[in-house]
């Protein structure tokens, strides 16, 4: 097949990753004889510093013409200080609402060979975690009304979170059919004891779950579930929620499978085309000292090639690649617990060899 991708490596450690995954592209196209043709593109803090926005309009073009954009990092000290609309997590929040991205999905799962890495007691890793955020991405309180004003209190800001019918139902459907095909059990999570917008999201989900009867529902308070995740995650197939509670669950989440930096994520619309991203930041504090993990960038293009290609097979492959090194033993810094690591060119090189092989 052939396909026209956008890779946008951002800042931090951004480079460092998209190149690692560029590799990987580039050795799968090879094998499997396809055919991917990959433009970089400016976006976040470097684009600020290049064309004194966070989202040039050329990048936004190349995205929207696209048959995928692969991104790794966006965001930096430097460009903290900055107002609202000029900071780098702008042109996320711009490609995502551009593209039509309202479903962002982040699976979470231990690999046993890295249990010793998870912070949770062994009794409870042992019984499996293995779960698929489904995080709602282009509405809440991300994109609400919000300001600034004078009170009587003085200075005040607000943000607004406000759902549609529609917005909840359409994510609830992406969650339910990817429960389907899983384990059959999802979870929603609100916080309808106290927020209106919460009420409305329950009652439509459970309008939406009469379609399934083959799926286990539930609900659940996101305050209890950001307990439950950690007191037993086994729990958990599918969880279904809102932009920032699926933003905050997702990092918790990422935790209990040792690093942040192995996590993979997948956003996507009505069509095929989807932003595929590591769920981790730019970490500066580590940008170009070669040591930054991959992983989660050489899984999200595995990611893009089964969701948006339909390339299974290419797509286990890289999975099986990564699977089968971090069996052999090598470790990058973050999932080293102390023990001896390697940097982003040798575990690179290290997956290659097993794709190869
Ligand atoms: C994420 C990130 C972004 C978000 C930031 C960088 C805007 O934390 O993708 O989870 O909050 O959505
Ligand atoms: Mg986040």
């Amino acid at each position: 097949m052939n396909a026209n991708l956008v890779l946008i490596p951002g800042d931090g450690i951004g480079p460092e990753i998209i190149g690692s995954a560029a590799e990987v592209l580039r050795i799968i196209s090879r094998k499997f004889n396809h055919t991917f043709s990959m433009k970089e593109a400016d976006a976040g803090g470097c684009a600020i510093d290049r064309h004194g926005v966070p989202l040039p309009d050329e990048t936004l073009k190349a995205c929207l013409e696209s048959d995928s954009v692969l991104l790794g990092a966006v965001g930096g000290t430097q460009w903290e200080t900055l107002p609202g609309h000029l900071r780098p997590e702008r042109a996320l929040l711009g490609l995502r609402k551009e593209l039509g991205l309202f479903a962002n999905l982040r699976p979470v799962k231990l690999q046993k060979v890295l249990a010793a890495a998870s912070p949770l007691r062994q009794d409870i890793t042992d019984r499996g975690v293995d779960v698929l955020i489904v995080r709602e991405l282009t509405g809440g309180l991300y994109f609400g009304e919000r300001g600034r004003g004078e009170g009587s209190m003085g200075p005040y800001a607000y943000d607004t979170e406000r759902y549609s019918v529609e917005e909840i139902r359409r994510i609830g459907v992406v969650a339910f059919e990817a429960a389907r095909k899983r384990r059959k059990k999802m979870c929603s999570v609100d916080k309808a004891n106290v927020l209106e917008s919460s009420r409305l999201w329950r009652e439509t989900m459970h309008v939406l779950k009469q379609e399934y009867p083959d799926v286990q529902y539930s609900d659940m308070l996101v305050d209890n579930a950001a307990m439950q995740l950690i007191r037993d995650p086994s729990q958990f197939d599918v969880m279904v929620t809102s932009n920032l509670f699926g933003d905050i669950l997702s990092d918790e989440a990422s935790q209990l499978t040792g690093s942040i930096g192995l996590l993979a994520s997948a956003s996507l619309g009505k069509g095929k085309c989807g932003l595929y991203e590591p769920i981790h930041g730019s970490a500066p504090d580590i940008a170009g000292k070669g040591v930054a993990n991959p992983i989660a960038t050489i899984l999200s293009a595995a990611m893009m090639l089964r969701m948006s290609f339909d390339l299974a097979q290419e797509a286990d492959a890289i999975e099986a690649a990564v699977e089968a090194v971090l069996e052999q033993g090598y470790r990058t810094g973050d999932i080293a617990a102390g023990g001896l690591s390697v940097g982003t060119k040798e575990i690179t090189e290290k997956i290659i060899e097993a794709l190869e092989a």
